[in-house]
């Protein structure tokens, strides 16, 4: 069997769903003005604008049902957002129809230190979460670069990374169960509040990565661990990025797991440096590419013994001068440079970002890679990212390329640098999701049976093809 065509004849939406909307949720909550149109039109993919034909914000999940349900019968498209900073188009409404906000799914439902856990709504913003079960000694380690704005629903839409992924994993390995709104209008858990789970096929992990098109997220029971009490930090400076590419597999060789192994090309800490307004970096015109290597733990003496270890193996590469964070406010400032390169390079120039991932020790021959991909083509690229996981974030910049080379052969561009992160044994997107802008390249990682199989399961999930048309698949 055929898998079926996903985009139905979708339906405008008339005075007749709006005077339903407005009945569930409020009239007050239901948006078709035009600035809330093109606010809810985009997230923070490139300058891509969609625009829905209505914004809907329900606070509970019996609201959320009767939405979905009257969507579902009705063949209007609706896509579920929340705080629009992902990075690949996947909260962008492309066919229009309702953009449903999670905004008001603000609360944390309960923190359970006994077991280590907390039940949240979607709508939570990251870091408040994380300052929440800081509070009691907890530790919830997700940490995009967006974290103070980003939310929990979003994380796990698209199963954010962030730095802290080197040592404690990416969003799905926090994720227990999860109260989810089906297509139908049901309302189910996907899994049980256990650390431990063999019992059938496991929805839970199905969900998170699915980009709201499987089912919309309502609650989430997400692990907790305990709070390391310290970290350490340095900044290490290297005359050629691909040393410094080099030297992070060898320091895992060494026995030892940073908390955060971070990459920064020579142009990406400049950038961002101008972009802050904050020169007092020195970074001398012999260094091309920056490790941002960070410790963390309970015992000072371990810390300090990872960090002798780790200036050892960067010597052998060729480290320049490393600067250590001897306080906490130097520390926030480092990391504060790094979370702003992708702003900073966004303020530069109209650009396009890859989300690449290969196995760690193939890092160096990607970078390499991609250099050559981009003389080929003739593109500049800024690449940064997540060095100990592999995962390379790869800006290529439009500066003075004409629209009919952007348009028409960075396309060929991008697909020789999947094609050779997939080469190297990687993929395509690490921890930005595959959204919108990234779908026409899924036959690069996956075989036409491997991308039915995913197909199949949309068509189940969504018959009628109304969550999230457009995402994932071409
Ligand atoms: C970062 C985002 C772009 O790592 O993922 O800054
Ligand atoms: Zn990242």
């Amino acid at each position: 069997m055929g898998i079926l065509v996903f985009f139905m004849n979708y339906q405008k939406i008339s005075p007749l769903d709006v005077t339903f909307f407005s009945s569930v949720v409020g009239n007050d909550l239901v948006l078709s003005d035009e600035e809330a149109l093109l606010k809810f039109g985009h997230d923070e993919t490139e300058d891509l604008v969609f625009s829905p034909e209505i914004v809907v914000k329900p606070k509970s999940t019996l609201e959320v049902a009767s939405i979905v349900k009257y969507c579902n019968e009705h063949y209007i498209p609706i896509t579920v957002q929340g705080a629009r900073t992902g990075l690949s188009g996947g909260a962008l409404p492309l066919f229009g129809g309702v953009a449903l906000s999670m905004e008001r799914f603000n609360h944390i439902l309960e923190i359970d230190t006994k077991n280590g856990q907390v039940t949240v709504e979607p709508g939570v913003i990251t870091q408040v979460l994380q300052e929440a079960v800081a509070e009691q000694g907890l530790f919830y380690p997700p940490d995009p670069a967006s974290k103070g704005s980003c939310f929990i629903g979003g994380n796990l839409a698209e199963n954010s990374g962030g730095p802290k992924a080197v040592k404690y994993g990416v969003t799905n390995e926090y994720v227990l169960n999860l109260e989810v709104v089906l297509a139908s209008g049901d309302i189910c858990w996907t899994g049980a509040n256990v650390l431990k789970n063999a019992t059938g096929y496991n929805l839970t992990q199905l969900i998170v990565g699915s980009e709201g098109t499987l089912a919309i997220i309502t609650k989430a029971v997400l692990k907790l661990i305990p709070h390391p009490s310290r970290t350490m930090l340095m900044l290490v400076p290297f005359p050629s990025a691909e040393k410094a590419c080099e030297a992070v597999s060898a320091i895992f060789r060494e026995g030892i797991t940073p908390s955060g192994m971070e990459f920064m090309e020579r142009d990406a800490l400049v950038w961002t440096a101008n972009f802050i307004k904050d020169q007092s970096i020195s970074i001398p015109d012999d260094v091309q590419a920056h490790l941002l290597i960070e410790v963390d733990g309970n015992d000072e003496a371990i810390l300090m013994n990872d960090c002798e270890k780790i200036m050892a193996v960067v010597e052998k590469y060729g480290a320049l001068e490393v600067l250590f964070a001897d306080d906490q406010a130097k520390k926030d400032q480092l990391w504060n440079l790094r979370r702003k390169v992708g702003e900073a390079v966004k303020s530069q120039s109209v650009y396009k970002e890859e989300d690449t991932v290969v196995p760690r020790y193939r890092l160096p021959e990607l970078l390499a890679g991609v250099k050559a991909i981009g003389r080929k083509y003739g593109f500049q690229s800024v690449c940064y990212g997540h060095a100990g996981d592999g995962n390379l974030h790869i800006n290529i910049i439009k500066g003075a390329l004409s629209d009919e080379m952007w348009n028409n052969e960075l396309p060929f561009a991008i697909r020789e640098i999947f094609e050779l992160t997939v080469g190297l044994g990687g993929t395509i997107s690490g921890e930005h999701g595959i959204g919108y802008v990234q779908k026409s390249y899924m036959n690069i990682p996956f075989s036409a049976v491997e991308l039915s199989l995913m197909k199949g399961i949309k068509q189940l999930f969504d018959p009628n093809g109304i969550l999230n048309p457009g995402k994932i698949f071409v």
